[in-house]
């Protein structure tokens, strides 16, 4: 066993892992474009961009940079009336990006408090209008995170059962099939015309944690536009599906109706230092000024607004105006659509699906199904020795690699995971 494993199990604790199942962990000692290398100079493609944050490939010189040039300027700073100039310019470039209305970032340090920023926001903006509205409206399958607010708005199964009691009441629509949608948009109204609900959060257009599932744009726009009527805010949770991932710089830039709230994280900083940002409207920021302090937003991070966090948004965000970045999204988008249709020959492939750079199909089986199926491991340790960094959700098996991948890589991947489905065959 590596020294790194062997020290790894003296004193660390994974996430998302059952210590007692989850075999030894891979020690990674050196990273460089889409390529991960052990510490024995293995290599292997990383091909769910580590947990879909690394957009442009890892080490990559012009974020570097600007780690570096930051550093010897201004490490860190409170953030708490304080400003800085990679924090104002952030805020400048992204707002100018969103559609008009969106204008006002708060600054945290991952998707979760991203959302539990913007849940917050939603009741204290209810709270300072003197409305009572204690409810949020999710979709079932939902993830915002892993805090207790982000959780209360989640799916509620079996990675949250401890926690369950300790949840704020969210309603749940069911995930939008396109035969339910029309049922589920009346469902929608009837509830928010209540005018119990404080918001409506969503992943636009793809679900990711529960296992990368597609909807309509006409339902969503559909439903924000209810949800409009009644006055009920409305939060896209973007924190997987911006920076490209789905084809388009976010996702609700396919769809007609906006958000009130949204939420980044994840591709923001390109997969290199955390940050979660929560960006609104005037309208909800408005309502938060007052004489008395405790009207205002008291919440905040040691971290926030971390200043080589920003540089690094900052230096991720020149890379998304250059063309080259959209060629490589375009060009993924393209080898997802042919490698499809080639895995669509395997008979155990069901549900196949691409949307912008991700490819996601399930492997037909009669092991469980869902995110505790037995396939999961499988197809880990099998793409693992075959060298491509996989993290299936259940028996979902879904890719979504840094921009850069070659396609020599790519068709690696690809070949991998056919491989695997094959054996599962025999
Ligand atoms: C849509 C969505 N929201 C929020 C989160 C939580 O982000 P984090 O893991 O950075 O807390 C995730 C993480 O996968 C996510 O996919």
């Amino acid at each position: 066993m590596s020294e790194w494993v062997e020290r790894d199990r003296i004193n660390v604790w994974h996430p998302f892992s059952q210590h007692a199942t989850a075999g030894d962990p891979l020690p990674v000692v050196r990273a460089e474009g889409t390529l991960l290398y052990d510490d024995q100079g293995k290599s292997y493609i990383d091909a769910n961009s580590s947990w879909w944050v690394n957009v442009h490939g890892h080490g990559h010189p012009a974020i570097g940079k600007a780690i570096r040039k930051q550093f010897d300027q201004l490490d860190h700073v409170i953030f708490a009336n304080v400003t800085h100039p990679q924090a104002i310019e952030l805020a400048e470039r992204l707002t100018a990006k969103l559609p008009e209305h969106l204008t006002k970032v708060f600054f945290s340090d991952n998707g979760s408090t991203a959302a539990e920023v913007a849940l917050k926001m939603c009741f204290q903006y209810w709270y300072n209008k003197d409305e009572e509205r204690p409810l949020v409206m999710t979709l079932e399958g939902a993830y915002h995170g892993d805090t207790f607010g982000a959780m209360s708005v989640g799916e509620r199964d079996r990675f949250n059962k401890p926690f369950e009691p300790y949840f704020f009441e969210a309603e749940y629509l069911e995930f939008p099939t396109i035969e339910k949608e029309k049922a589920l948009l009346t469902k929608a109204e009837e509830r928010f015309a209540s005018g119990q609900f404080a918001a409506l959060i969503v992943e636009p257009i793809i679900q990711g944690a529960s296992g990368m599932r597609i909807y309509s744009v006409s339902f969503l726009d559909a439903l924000v536009k209810i949800a409009r009527k009644y006055d009920v805010l409305v939060i896209f949770d973007e924190v997987m599906t911006g920076f490209g991932r789905t084809g388009t710089l976010f996702a609700m830039d396919q769809c007609a109706e906006k958000p009130d709230l949204i939420l980044l994280s994840k591709g923001l900083t390109a997969g290199v230092l955390p940050m979660g940002l929560t960006i609104t409207t005037n309208a909800i920021f408005n309502t938060f000024l007052s004489e008395k302090t405790e009207r205002g937003f008291l919440h905040g991070h040691s971290y926030t607004g971390n200043p080589l966090a920003c540089a690094v948004a900052n230096a991720s965000l020149d890379l998304f105006e250059d063309q080259i970045t959209w060629d490589r999204i375009k060009q993924l988008k393209h080898w997802n659509t042919e490698a499809s249709e080639q895995l669509e020959k395997i008979p155990n492939v069901v549900n196949l699906r691409v949307c912008g750079t991700i490819l996601a199909f399930e492997v037909n089986t009669s092991d469980r199904v869902g995110y505790f199926s037995g396939i999961r491991n499988e197809a880990y340790r099998f793409a693992l020795k075959n060298g491509v960094l996989l993290r299936p959700l259940g028996n979902t098996i879904f890719i979504n690699p840094p921009y850069c991948i070659t396609k020599e890589e790519y068709d690696h991947v690809i070949k991998v995971i056919s491989a695997f489905l094959q054996s599962l065959l025999k």
